[in-house]
């Protein structure tokens, strides 16, 4: 049975569903894409962990849709990100938007190790595993890593994702542990009262780079754009580069959500540098050619 049909014949009244398809795209004048949102009133027997399909490349919508616990699994209510079924207990956040919108911006290369900071229910890194064989997934909340482990076994994904202990930020890792790819999506200061968050932020900027790969990057949620002057503040403290900086068009009304690609400084003047003696050589080459 398809999901859809699925979703048809186990829809009992009482529970909210919100779909929500979330599509990138960098910010554009000529575009003029809506949000598809819809709310109606479902409950579903919890979904199996996955159908099978893959996950969508960079850049290609995904789909959001919430189940509240069910009889069968009264603990936990269900979020299914595409055809993935994430089990999601009281107390651990759901995958959302800034989730999703993270997942449909990271790029991640076929032998690559990733580290998952703040995994939740695991979605960064189960995602990951799609692509990557060496991920690591942590967690300051206990409820949190018995989640995401939960979530990681329903996958059958012992074997790619390693999730760590509980800890704060980078305390999990060891010192000389390094990855191509870190992934960032914690919560984030979105008015007066959340600015406590920023701490912990800094503290992200201020270690990232020891646990980053020779030309790895980062992959970073700040979620509002208010925020935006305080990360480039912290990257230049910190020797990063932002590289790219995105935002969904559509949801610019409410100020979000938004993804920072971030490199080494050192990193990327070395790319810059080999880059420049590649030019030189070529423009020698040329006037070799042509006798000039
Ligand atoms: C908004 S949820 C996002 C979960 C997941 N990254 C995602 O994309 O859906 C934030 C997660 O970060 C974790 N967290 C908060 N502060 C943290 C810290 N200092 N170190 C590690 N994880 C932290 C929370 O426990 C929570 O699970």
């Amino acid at each position: 049975m398809s999901f859809d049909n699925f979703l048809r014949k186990t829809l009992l009244p009482g529970v909210v569903v919100i779909a929500l398809m979330v599509s990138s795209c960098e910010p554009s004048p000529q575009k003029n894409h809506q949000p598809v949102q819809q709310q109606s009133t479902q409950q579903a027997a919890t979904p199996k962990a996955r159908s099978g399909l893959k996950a969508p490349p960079t850049g290609t919508p995904y789909a959001l849709e919430y189940f509240e616990p069910t009889p069968e699994n009264p603990g936990y209510g269900t979020l299914m990100v595409n055809d993935h079924a994430f089990l999601v207990p009281k107390g651990v956040t759901r995958p959302s938007i800034q989730s999703v919108y993270l997942l449909s911006h990271w790029e991640i290369k076929p032998g690559e190790s990733v580290l998952d900071i703040g995994t939740g229910s695991g979605v960064q890194a189960i995602f990951a595993a799609e692509i990557s064989d060496h991920i690591v997934a942590t967690d300051i909340s206990a409820k949190s890593v018995e989640t995401a482990k939960l979530n990681v076994r329903r996958f059958g994904l012992q074997d790619k994702i390693d999730v760590r202990p509980p800890g704060d930020l980078f305390s999990p890792i060891k010192p000389d542990e390094r990855f191509d790819v870190i992934l960032f999506n914690i919560d984030y200061p979105s008015n007066q009262y959340t600015q406590f968050w920023w701490e912990i932020h800094e503290r992200f900027f201020a270690q990232v780079r020891q646990h980053l790969k020779p030309n790895g990057r980062v992959y970073y949620q700040i979620g509002y754009i208010d925020n935006i002057p305080r990360v480039k503040a912290m990257a230049d403290k910190n020797d990063l580069r932002i590289m790219r900086l995105r935002m969904d068009e559509r949801l610019i009304f409410q100020r979000a959500p938004i993804v920072f690609l971030l490199q080494s400084e050192i990193d990327v003047q070395e790319q810059l540098r080999r880059k420049e003696i590649a030019y030189e050589r070529q423009i020698e080459a040329d006037k070799r050619q042509t006798g000039r």
